[in-house]
Protein backbone atom coordinates (compact mmCIF):
# COMPACT_ATOMS: atom_id res chain seq x y z
CA UNK A 1 0.00 0.00 0.00
CA UNK A 2 0.99 3.17 -0.76
CA UNK A 3 0.49 6.31 1.33
CA UNK A 4 0.30 9.91 0.39
CA UNK A 5 0.99 12.68 2.43
CA UNK A 6 -0.44 15.97 1.67
CA UNK A 7 0.13 19.22 3.10
CA UNK A 8 -1.92 22.26 2.13
CA UNK A 9 -1.70 25.99 3.65
CA UNK A 10 -3.61 28.81 3.45
CA UNK A 11 -3.84 32.55 5.13
CA UNK A 12 -7.62 33.05 5.11
CA UNK A 13 -7.50 35.66 8.11
CA UNK A 14 -5.77 36.65 11.41
CA UNK A 15 -6.33 38.97 14.22
CA UNK A 16 -4.25 42.36 15.52
CA UNK A 17 -3.41 42.19 11.32
CA UNK A 18 -1.19 39.40 10.14
CA UNK A 19 -0.34 37.60 13.41
CA UNK A 20 -2.41 34.64 14.09
CA UNK A 21 -5.65 32.86 12.88
CA UNK A 22 -8.77 32.55 15.73
CA UNK A 23 -9.13 30.06 17.70
CA UNK A 24 -12.23 30.07 16.31
CA UNK A 25 -11.29 29.85 13.09
CA UNK A 26 -9.18 26.94 13.69
CA UNK A 27 -12.04 24.92 15.29
CA UNK A 28 -14.61 25.80 12.13
CA UNK A 29 -11.45 24.27 9.63
CA UNK A 30 -10.24 21.06 11.93
CA UNK A 31 -14.47 20.28 12.49
CA UNK A 32 -14.66 20.41 8.64
CA UNK A 33 -11.82 18.57 7.72
CA UNK A 34 -12.69 15.92 10.39
CA UNK A 35 -16.20 15.75 9.05
CA UNK A 36 -14.92 14.35 5.60
CA UNK A 37 -12.66 11.09 6.94
CA UNK A 38 -14.04 8.93 4.55
CA UNK A 39 -11.91 10.64 2.23
CA UNK A 40 -8.68 10.78 4.14
CA UNK A 41 -6.83 8.32 6.71
CA UNK A 42 -5.70 10.63 9.19
CA UNK A 43 -4.86 14.38 9.50
CA UNK A 44 -3.62 17.13 11.77
CA UNK A 45 -4.17 20.94 11.57
CA UNK A 46 -1.26 23.48 12.61
CA UNK A 47 -0.83 27.37 12.35
CA UNK A 48 2.36 29.39 11.94
CA UNK A 49 1.79 32.95 12.32
CA UNK A 50 -0.91 33.85 10.18
CA UNK A 51 -1.33 30.30 7.81
CA UNK A 52 -3.10 27.54 8.84
CA UNK A 53 -1.52 24.29 7.50
CA UNK A 54 -3.79 21.01 6.58
CA UNK A 55 -1.12 17.87 6.92
CA UNK A 56 -3.70 14.50 5.67
CA UNK A 57 -2.90 11.18 5.03
CA UNK A 58 -4.14 8.94 2.46
CA UNK A 59 -4.12 6.62 -0.29
CA UNK A 60 -5.13 8.28 -3.46
CA UNK A 61 -1.89 10.06 -4.57
CA UNK A 62 -0.97 12.81 -5.50
CA UNK A 63 -2.94 15.55 -7.08
CA UNK A 64 -5.95 14.10 -5.77
CA UNK A 65 -9.30 15.63 -6.25
CA UNK A 66 -11.31 15.00 -3.70
CA UNK A 67 -8.30 15.87 -1.43
CA UNK A 68 -7.29 18.92 -2.99
CA UNK A 69 -11.18 19.65 -2.79
CA UNK A 70 -11.71 19.17 1.10
CA UNK A 71 -8.34 21.44 1.94
CA UNK A 72 -10.28 24.09 -0.48
CA UNK A 73 -13.77 23.50 1.18
CA UNK A 74 -12.53 24.02 4.65
CA UNK A 75 -11.00 27.06 3.73
CA UNK A 76 -13.55 28.42 1.79
CA UNK A 77 -15.99 27.71 4.49
CA UNK A 78 -13.46 28.96 7.01
CA UNK A 79 -13.54 32.45 5.51
CA UNK A 80 -16.95 33.08 5.92
CA UNK A 81 -16.27 32.67 9.67
CA UNK A 82 -12.93 34.65 9.71
CA UNK A 83 -15.97 37.54 7.60
CA UNK A 84 -17.77 37.17 10.50
CA UNK A 85 -15.31 37.54 12.98
CA UNK A 86 -13.61 40.51 11.38
CA UNK A 87 -10.55 39.10 11.02
CA UNK A 88 -7.92 40.77 8.97
CA UNK A 89 -7.29 39.82 5.72
CA UNK A 90 -10.11 37.14 5.22
CA UNK A 91 -9.63 35.02 2.30
CA UNK A 92 -6.65 36.46 1.24
CA UNK A 93 -4.65 33.77 -0.27
CA UNK A 94 -8.11 32.13 -1.84
CA UNK A 95 -6.88 34.15 -5.43
CA UNK A 96 -9.90 32.69 -7.25
CA UNK A 97 -13.34 31.77 -7.14
CA UNK A 98 -14.13 28.52 -7.88
CA UNK A 99 -12.15 25.65 -7.29
CA UNK A 100 -11.12 23.44 -10.87
CA UNK A 101 -9.92 19.67 -9.88
CA UNK A 102 -6.54 20.94 -8.20
CA UNK A 103 -5.66 24.09 -4.93
CA UNK A 104 -2.71 24.57 -7.51
CA UNK A 105 -2.83 28.08 -9.32
CA UNK A 106 -5.41 28.84 -6.87
CA UNK A 107 -3.42 30.53 -3.81
CA UNK A 108 -3.13 27.79 -1.10
CA UNK A 109 -0.14 26.60 -0.71
CA UNK A 110 0.93 22.40 -1.46
CA UNK A 111 3.61 19.99 -0.97
CA UNK A 112 2.40 16.33 -1.23
CA UNK A 113 4.45 13.10 -2.05
CA UNK A 114 3.92 9.49 -2.29
CA UNK A 115 5.21 6.74 -0.47
CA UNK A 116 5.87 3.07 0.00
CA UNK A 117 6.22 3.49 3.92
CA UNK A 118 9.01 2.19 5.62
CA UNK A 119 9.18 -0.45 8.56
CA UNK A 120 9.47 3.32 10.25
CA UNK A 121 8.46 6.08 8.71
CA UNK A 122 9.59 9.59 10.30
CA UNK A 123 8.89 12.85 8.83
CA UNK A 124 9.35 16.60 9.29
CA UNK A 125 6.00 19.27 8.22
CA UNK A 126 8.08 22.41 7.85
CA UNK A 127 5.71 25.94 7.75
CA UNK A 128 7.31 29.10 7.30
CA UNK A 129 5.92 32.33 7.41
CA UNK A 130 6.32 36.06 6.18
CA UNK A 131 8.63 34.90 3.85
CA UNK A 132 8.80 32.90 -0.06
CA UNK A 133 9.94 29.49 -0.92
CA UNK A 134 13.69 30.16 -1.80
CA UNK A 135 13.77 29.70 2.23
CA UNK A 136 14.24 26.79 2.04
CA UNK A 137 17.26 26.67 -0.54
CA UNK A 138 19.98 26.99 1.78
CA UNK A 139 18.85 24.46 4.74
CA UNK A 140 18.36 22.25 2.08
CA UNK A 141 21.36 22.35 0.54
CA UNK A 142 22.98 22.03 3.47
CA UNK A 143 21.57 18.97 4.64
CA UNK A 144 21.69 17.22 1.53
CA UNK A 145 24.75 18.55 -0.10
CA UNK A 146 27.47 19.70 2.25
CA UNK A 147 28.93 16.81 4.76
CA UNK A 148 29.92 19.81 7.60
CA UNK A 149 26.52 19.77 8.14
CA UNK A 150 25.46 16.09 7.30
CA UNK A 151 28.38 13.75 8.45
CA UNK A 152 25.90 11.08 7.35
CA UNK A 153 26.72 11.79 3.68
CA UNK A 154 30.01 10.38 4.64
CA UNK A 155 29.47 7.64 6.83
CA UNK A 156 26.33 5.88 5.98
CA UNK A 157 26.87 4.29 2.21
CA UNK A 158 23.73 4.96 0.92
CA UNK A 159 23.96 8.89 1.25
CA UNK A 160 27.29 8.63 -0.58
CA UNK A 161 25.69 7.66 -3.59
CA UNK A 162 24.16 11.72 -3.42
CA UNK A 163 20.86 12.82 -4.29
CA UNK A 164 18.59 14.25 -7.53
CA UNK A 165 17.40 17.94 -6.99
CA UNK A 166 14.40 19.03 -8.86
CA UNK A 167 15.11 23.20 -9.32
CA UNK A 168 12.44 25.45 -10.63
CA UNK A 169 12.53 28.58 -12.46
CA UNK A 170 9.70 29.88 -10.22
CA UNK A 171 9.79 33.70 -11.99
CA UNK A 172 8.55 31.97 -15.43
CA UNK A 173 4.69 32.37 -15.32
CA UNK A 174 3.50 30.53 -17.92
CA UNK A 175 3.93 26.72 -16.57
CA UNK A 176 6.33 24.48 -14.52
CA UNK A 177 9.66 25.41 -15.80
CA UNK A 178 12.57 23.04 -14.02
CA UNK A 179 16.12 21.22 -14.33
CA UNK A 180 17.62 18.47 -12.50
CA UNK A 181 20.52 18.22 -11.16
CA UNK A 182 22.82 15.88 -9.35
CA UNK A 183 24.96 15.95 -6.23
CA UNK A 184 27.91 15.34 -5.24
CA UNK A 185 28.43 16.13 -8.95
CA UNK A 186 27.23 19.23 -10.11
CA UNK A 187 27.15 20.95 -6.68
CA UNK A 188 28.57 24.34 -7.93
CA UNK A 189 25.92 24.44 -10.23
CA UNK A 190 23.35 23.85 -7.64
CA UNK A 191 25.14 26.48 -5.13
CA UNK A 192 25.07 28.50 -8.63
CA UNK A 193 21.18 28.51 -8.84
CA UNK A 194 20.46 28.31 -5.35
CA UNK A 195 21.91 31.54 -4.31
CA UNK A 196 18.81 33.50 -6.05
CA UNK A 197 16.15 32.45 -3.53
CA UNK A 198 13.35 34.50 -5.43
CA UNK A 199 13.87 33.07 -8.31
CA UNK A 200 15.45 29.43 -8.19
CA UNK A 201 13.85 27.39 -5.55
CA UNK A 202 14.49 23.82 -4.98
CA UNK A 203 11.42 21.59 -5.66
CA UNK A 204 12.10 17.75 -4.58
CA UNK A 205 14.80 15.93 -3.42
CA UNK A 206 15.21 12.32 -3.96
CA UNK A 207 17.65 9.47 -3.06
CA UNK A 208 20.19 8.54 -5.51
CA UNK A 209 20.64 4.84 -4.08
CA UNK A 210 16.56 3.93 -3.54
CA UNK A 211 14.78 6.36 -6.22
CA UNK A 212 12.68 7.35 -2.86
CA UNK A 213 11.61 10.42 -2.39
CA UNK A 214 13.01 12.62 0.72
CA UNK A 215 11.87 16.34 0.45
CA UNK A 216 8.68 17.90 -1.18
CA UNK A 217 8.35 21.84 -1.21
CA UNK A 218 5.38 24.14 -2.39
CA UNK A 219 6.99 26.53 -4.80
CA UNK A 220 4.04 28.71 -5.46
CA UNK A 221 4.56 31.93 -5.76
CA UNK A 222 0.98 34.26 -5.38
CA UNK A 223 2.26 37.02 -7.70
CA UNK A 224 2.60 34.73 -10.59
CA UNK A 225 -0.40 33.49 -9.93
CA UNK A 226 -2.52 36.88 -8.99
CA UNK A 227 -0.61 38.79 -11.55
CA UNK A 228 0.03 41.43 -8.53
CA UNK A 229 1.84 40.71 -5.23
CA UNK A 230 -0.46 39.43 -2.73
CA UNK A 231 1.49 38.54 0.40
CA UNK A 232 4.32 36.34 0.84
CA UNK A 233 4.08 32.44 0.23
CA UNK A 234 4.91 31.34 3.33
CA UNK A 235 5.92 27.72 1.67
CA UNK A 236 5.31 24.67 3.38
CA UNK A 237 7.39 21.45 2.99
CA UNK A 238 7.69 17.68 3.29
CA UNK A 239 10.89 16.26 4.76
CA UNK A 240 11.37 12.26 5.27
CA UNK A 241 14.29 11.32 7.50
CA UNK A 242 16.68 8.61 8.93
CA UNK A 243 17.79 5.26 7.19
CA UNK A 244 18.45 6.46 3.49
CA UNK A 245 17.77 10.18 3.89
CA UNK A 246 19.51 12.61 6.21
CA UNK A 247 18.69 12.30 10.02
CA UNK A 248 16.17 14.64 11.78
CA UNK A 249 19.28 16.77 13.42
CA UNK A 250 20.96 17.02 10.01
CA UNK A 251 18.05 18.19 8.35
CA UNK A 252 17.45 20.39 11.68
CA UNK A 253 20.55 21.84 11.85
CA UNK A 254 21.05 24.52 9.49
CA UNK A 255 18.26 26.60 10.85
CA UNK A 256 20.53 27.48 13.89
CA UNK A 257 22.17 29.76 10.88
CA UNK A 258 19.20 32.16 10.98
CA UNK A 259 20.16 33.28 6.92
CA UNK A 260 18.34 36.53 5.94
CA UNK A 261 15.45 35.47 3.84
CA UNK A 262 12.91 37.97 1.87
CA UNK A 263 10.25 38.73 4.09
CA UNK A 264 9.16 40.67 6.83
CA UNK A 265 7.70 43.83 7.14
CA UNK A 266 4.86 44.02 4.26
CA UNK A 267 6.64 41.67 2.70
CA UNK A 268 9.21 43.99 1.15
CA UNK A 269 12.65 43.37 3.10
CA UNK A 270 15.44 41.04 4.01
CA UNK A 271 15.32 39.30 7.96
CA UNK A 272 17.17 36.69 9.32
CA UNK A 273 14.69 33.09 9.73
CA UNK A 274 13.96 32.46 13.13
CA UNK A 275 12.82 28.90 13.93
CA UNK A 276 9.88 29.04 16.26
CA UNK A 277 8.06 26.03 18.23
CA UNK A 278 4.52 25.66 17.17
CA UNK A 279 1.47 28.06 17.44
CA UNK A 280 4.08 31.26 16.96
CA UNK A 281 2.38 34.30 16.08
CA UNK A 282 3.99 37.08 14.20
CA UNK A 283 5.26 39.85 16.05
CA UNK A 284 8.72 42.55 15.49
CA UNK A 285 8.46 44.11 12.15
CA UNK A 286 5.59 41.91 10.64
CA UNK A 287 8.32 39.14 11.45
CA UNK A 288 10.89 38.37 11.63
CA UNK A 289 10.02 35.52 9.04
CA UNK A 290 9.02 32.70 11.14
CA UNK A 291 9.43 28.27 10.64
CA UNK A 292 7.99 25.86 12.53
CA UNK A 293 8.70 21.77 12.45
CA UNK A 294 6.52 19.18 13.31
CA UNK A 295 7.58 15.76 13.49
CA UNK A 296 6.05 13.03 13.02
CA UNK A 297 6.08 9.17 12.25
CA UNK A 298 3.37 7.13 10.08
CA UNK A 299 2.56 3.98 10.09
CA UNK A 300 -0.53 2.46 7.56
CA UNK A 301 -1.18 6.17 6.76
CA UNK A 302 -1.86 6.77 10.12
CA UNK A 303 0.13 9.51 12.28
CA UNK A 304 1.89 9.72 15.79
CA UNK A 305 0.99 12.52 17.76
CA UNK A 306 3.01 15.46 16.85
CA UNK A 307 6.45 16.68 18.48
CA UNK A 308 7.60 20.34 18.09
CA UNK A 309 11.29 20.25 16.53
CA UNK A 310 12.17 23.79 17.49
CA UNK A 311 10.54 23.58 21.14
CA UNK A 312 13.65 22.45 22.51
CA UNK A 313 15.83 24.98 24.75
CA UNK A 314 18.90 24.51 22.33
CA UNK A 315 16.84 26.97 20.02
CA UNK A 316 16.26 29.66 23.07
CA UNK A 317 19.82 30.56 22.26
CA UNK A 318 19.18 30.37 18.32
CA UNK A 319 15.85 32.99 18.92
CA UNK A 320 18.25 35.52 20.57
CA UNK A 321 20.78 35.58 17.98
CA UNK A 322 18.34 36.04 15.63
CA UNK A 323 16.65 38.92 17.47
CA UNK A 324 19.98 40.59 17.26
CA UNK A 325 20.45 40.04 13.49
CA UNK A 326 16.81 41.13 12.98
CA UNK A 327 17.49 44.38 15.11
CA UNK A 328 20.80 44.85 13.48
CA UNK A 329 19.93 44.74 10.09
CA UNK A 330 16.47 46.98 10.85
CA UNK A 331 19.16 49.85 11.99
CA UNK A 332 19.64 50.16 8.57
CA UNK A 333 15.54 51.24 7.21
CA UNK A 334 15.37 51.37 4.37
CA UNK A 335 19.09 51.61 2.79
CA UNK A 336 20.65 48.58 0.41
CA UNK A 337 20.85 45.04 1.76
CA UNK A 338 17.65 45.72 4.61
CA UNK A 339 14.94 46.02 1.49
CA UNK A 340 14.43 43.70 -1.20
CA UNK A 341 15.32 43.87 -4.66
CA UNK A 342 12.80 46.34 -6.80
CA UNK A 343 10.82 43.49 -8.71
CA UNK A 344 10.09 41.93 -4.97
CA UNK A 345 8.63 44.87 -3.21
CA UNK A 346 5.28 44.07 -2.53
CA UNK A 347 3.83 47.44 -3.06
CA UNK A 348 3.84 49.88 -6.18
CA UNK A 349 5.02 52.71 -3.60
CA UNK A 350 8.87 52.99 -5.02
CA UNK A 351 7.94 52.92 -7.96
CA UNK A 352 5.89 55.22 -8.85
CA UNK A 353 8.17 57.73 -7.27
CA UNK A 354 10.84 57.02 -9.32
CA UNK A 355 8.53 57.14 -12.69
CA UNK A 356 7.14 60.27 -10.96
CA UNK A 357 11.07 61.74 -10.46
CA UNK A 358 12.26 60.11 -13.76
CA UNK A 359 10.74 63.47 -15.85
CA UNK A 360 12.47 65.72 -13.22
CA UNK A 361 16.24 64.15 -13.97
CA UNK A 362 19.18 66.41 -16.52
CA UNK A 363 21.99 64.84 -17.98
CA UNK A 364 24.69 67.92 -17.07
CA UNK A 365 26.21 68.76 -20.78
CA UNK A 366 29.20 71.30 -20.75
CA UNK A 367 26.78 74.06 -22.27
CA UNK A 368 24.19 73.64 -19.19
CA UNK A 369 27.69 73.46 -16.63
CA UNK A 370 29.06 76.70 -18.20
CA UNK A 371 25.29 78.65 -17.72
C1 LIG B 1 2.48 37.10 4.82
C2 LIG B 1 2.00 38.43 5.14
C3 LIG B 1 2.51 39.59 4.38
C4 LIG B 1 1.34 40.49 3.99
C5 LIG B 1 1.83 41.75 3.31
C6 LIG B 1 0.68 42.62 2.78
O1 LIG B 1 1.88 36.20 5.66
O2 LIG B 1 1.19 38.57 6.02
O3 LIG B 1 3.26 39.22 3.26
O4 LIG B 1 0.47 39.79 3.17
O5 LIG B 1 2.60 42.45 4.22
O6 LIG B 1 -0.06 43.08 3.83
P1 LIG B 1 -1.25 44.13 3.67
O7 LIG B 1 -2.12 43.59 2.58
O8 LIG B 1 -1.91 44.16 5.01
O9 LIG B 1 -0.63 45.43 3.30
MG1 LIG C 1 -0.31 36.87 5.65
MG1 LIG D 1 1.39 34.19 6.21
Amino acid sequence: MKTTLTVIKADIGSIGGHLRPSRRLLEHVAQVVASCNNTLIDHHIGYTGDDIAILMTHTRGIGDEEVHKLAWDAFVSGTAVAKEEGLYGAGQDLLKDSFSGNVRGLGPAVAEMEIDERPNEPFLLFAADKTDPGAYNLPLFLTFADVMNTPGLILSPNLTRGFRWIVMDVNYAEGDRVIELVTPEEIYDLAALLRDNQRFVVESVWSRATGEQAVAVATSRLHNIAGKYTGKDDPVMLVRTQMNFPATGEVLSPYAIGHYVGGGMRGSHQMPLMPVPLFTSTSYFDGPPLVSCTAFCVHNAALTEPCDAFAHPFWDEVRATVSRKAIDMRRQGFSGAAMLPMAELEYTGVMDKLARLEKRFIVRTKELAAA
